[in-house]
This record gives C-alpha cells, sequence and structure tokens, in this order.
C-alpha cells in the first residue's frame, strides 16, 4: 500500500492542464485508449455532485425497482469508475470494466474534452448531474479531510477562497466542468439533470432519467425508486453507501460519505462577506454561460 506520505497528503499531476491524482495521471494511456461501446451509459460529475446517487437511480431504473439485484455488489463494483486506481494499484475502473460486458454503467470525473473518444465515436449516452457549487465545494472540502488519498484540504475552511480558484483541485475548475458538458448537450446524447431539481422533485427527475434510458415504469416503480434512493436509505445501504471502503482510506472520524445530502449547507460555512465576493465572481463567470442552478430551494 503507498501511504500518505510523513510530510502530507498526496499531490495532484496534470493531464492537458487537467490537475488530476497521480495515481489518475501514471495509468492515463490505458484510459484514454479505452473502447466504448453503444450500450455503455457514461456516468459524469464534477465531484461531489451527488454522482453516487445518479448511479443509484440510474441502476434502479435499469433494474425496475429490484432492491436485491440493485445490492449485488458495491457502487464501485457495479459501476466502475472509469479513470480511478486504486491507492494500492490493485484494482481499477478499467480492469474492472475490461472484465464486463456491455451494456456497462460507467462512473467518470473527467471533464469533457478528456473523455475518451470512444464514447463519442459509439455514440453513448451520458447523464450529467451538476451541483450548485457552494454545496459542491463544502462536500468536497469535507470529503478530502476524510479521504486520506486525497490532497490536503489547502485552505482550512476559508472554503470561498478555494471555491474562487477552484480550478486547483481534482478535476479541475467547476465553472470549466459544468460549462462543457452544458455547451454539447444538444449536440451528444447528453442528459443534464440538477441536484438541486432532484432534491426538490425525485418523482419528476427520475421520470426524465428513465425516459432518457427509454425505460418505461410505472408510477409505483418510480415511486418505490426515489424512496430506495432517498438519502435516508442510501445512508443504511452497504451497497450504496461506500462503506466497504476501508477505514485506512476513508478515516471516518473525520467525516462521512454520505454526510448530509442537502441544498444549502453551504449556509453553515460562509460568511456574508465570503458570499457576497462569492456571489460576485460567480455572475461573472457564469454570464456565458446560463446553466439554471438554484444555491436553495
Ligand atoms: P454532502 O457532503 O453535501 O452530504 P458524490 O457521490 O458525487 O461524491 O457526492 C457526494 C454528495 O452527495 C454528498 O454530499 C452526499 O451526502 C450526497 N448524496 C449521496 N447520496 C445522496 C442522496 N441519495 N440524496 C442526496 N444527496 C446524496
Amino acid at each position: 500500500t503507498v501511504a500518505p506520505s510523513a510530510a502530507g497528503r498526496i499531490e495532484l499531476s496534470h493531464i492537458q492542464g487537467i490537475p488530476l491524482l497521480e495515481r489518475v495521471v501514471k495509468y492515463w494511456p490505458r484510459v484514454e485508449k479505452f473502447q466504448a461501446s453503444e450500450e455503455d451509459l457514461l456516468i459524469a460529475t464534477y465531484p461531489k455532485a451527488g454522482t453516487t446517487w445518479t448511479q443509484e437511480v440510474v441502476d434502479s431504473i435499469l433494474n425496475e425497482g429490484d432492491v436485491e439485484k440493485c445490492k449485488r455488489a458495491p457502487t464501485q463494483v457495479r459501476m466502475p469508475f472509469l479513470e480511478m486506481t486504486a491507492p494500492d494499484g490493485s484494482s481499477s475502473g478499467i480492469t474492472k470494466l475490461e472484465v464486463m460486458d456491455p451494456p456497462r454503467v460507467i462512473k467518470t470525473h473527467l471533464p469533457i474534452q478528456l473523455v475518451p473518444r470512444s464514447f463519442w465515436d459509439a455514440g453513448c449516452k451520458v447523464i450529467y448531474m451538476a451541483r450548485n457549487p457552494k454545496d459542491t465545494v463544502v462536500s468536497y472540502y469535507h470529503f478530502d479531510r476524510m479521504h486520506l488519498y486525497q490532497p490536503e484540504p489547502t485552505v482550512h475552511y476559508s472554503i470561498c477562497l478555494v471555491l474562487c480558484k477552484m480550478g486547483i483541485l481534482g478535476w479541475g475548475s467547476w465553472y470549466d466542468h459544468v460549462k462543457g458538458y452544458w455547451k454539447e448537450r444538444h449536440n451528444k446524447k447528453i442528459l443534464y439533470i440538477l441536484y438541486e431539481d432532484m432534491k426538490e422533485d425525485p418523482v419528476r427527475e427520475v421520470t426524465r432519467i428513465a425516459q432518457f434510458l427509454k425505460r418505461q415504469l410505472s408510477k409505483s416503480t418510480i415511486e418505490h425508486i426515489v424512496q430506495m434512493t432517498a438519502f435516508s436509505a442510501m445512508r443504511e445501504n452497504p451497497m450504496a453507501n461506500y462503506s466497504t471502503i476501508p477505514d485506512t482510506i476513508f478515516d471516518r472520524t473525520a467525516s462521512e460519505f454520505m454526510r448530509k445530502g442537502e441544498v444549502g449547507d453551504w449556509k453553515n460555512h460562509f460568511s456574508a462577506g465570503e458570499d457576497a465576493a462569492f456571489e460576485e465572481h460567480y455572475r461573472k463567470i457564469m454570464s456565458d454561460c446560463p446553466i439554471p442552478i438554484r444555491f436553495t430551494i
């Protein structure tokens, strides 16, 4: 096992200017040449945007709400993480995918320009979930405190500062990420969903996802899926809550993976001044790309 160094946690490396974990960069060539098949589905997100939630919703739809089938294995086995390699190098998204037959559901945090070409050549469907950047960064901050193989959260609790320079976090700038998929959503088969919309009306959003996947589900199955994938249910589900990740990787004394699952937790972390500074910055940077992202519901 590669232990975090005594001097601190790991550093980030870069691919085409995007900061990524060193172990992602190390194995990049095999990610880049991954062969997707037309039936594969890609779930793409910026880290902490609700990836695991989207994955569980998709798996539940594909299995028509069959709880036992969805509990066949942990999230990372059912829906491998394309570019990720375990800290000790023992397994990776690619090695898992290589032994799975399409249709596969594949998770990625890659910005659109780094998604392997074969996904576009094959015409794969993509579900992209975005979450407002204030809650995303709060969640990321707590995740970095817990995940011993992520870089140390650099700016202690001055989250706003990190936010304004978000290009420094793993997988790059939040802004570029959400805009990249938004701008391509009509040119490619991308369903763009928002965390806040899903929180507000999960029946509506799960229905949209089912339609995108061409699955006809009854109203009661949709409602059942909404219950199965609610934060409270996923938190108790060992196949959906990452409890299979060992404590040597997730320091659960620092934070939990299933932490709060709310819209607006940022209010507990930003002062009025930090928030105003962020809002000004946000409005400017998003002015060319009107994604209807909400900070409260
Ligand atoms: P918080 O840290 O704000 O609680 P990802 O899966 O992309 O890493 O995102 C993790 C975030 O999604 C965490 O946010 C986690 O609690 C939240 N989450 C996970 N499952 C959820 C669910 N069913 N409903 C709402 N939020 C969920």
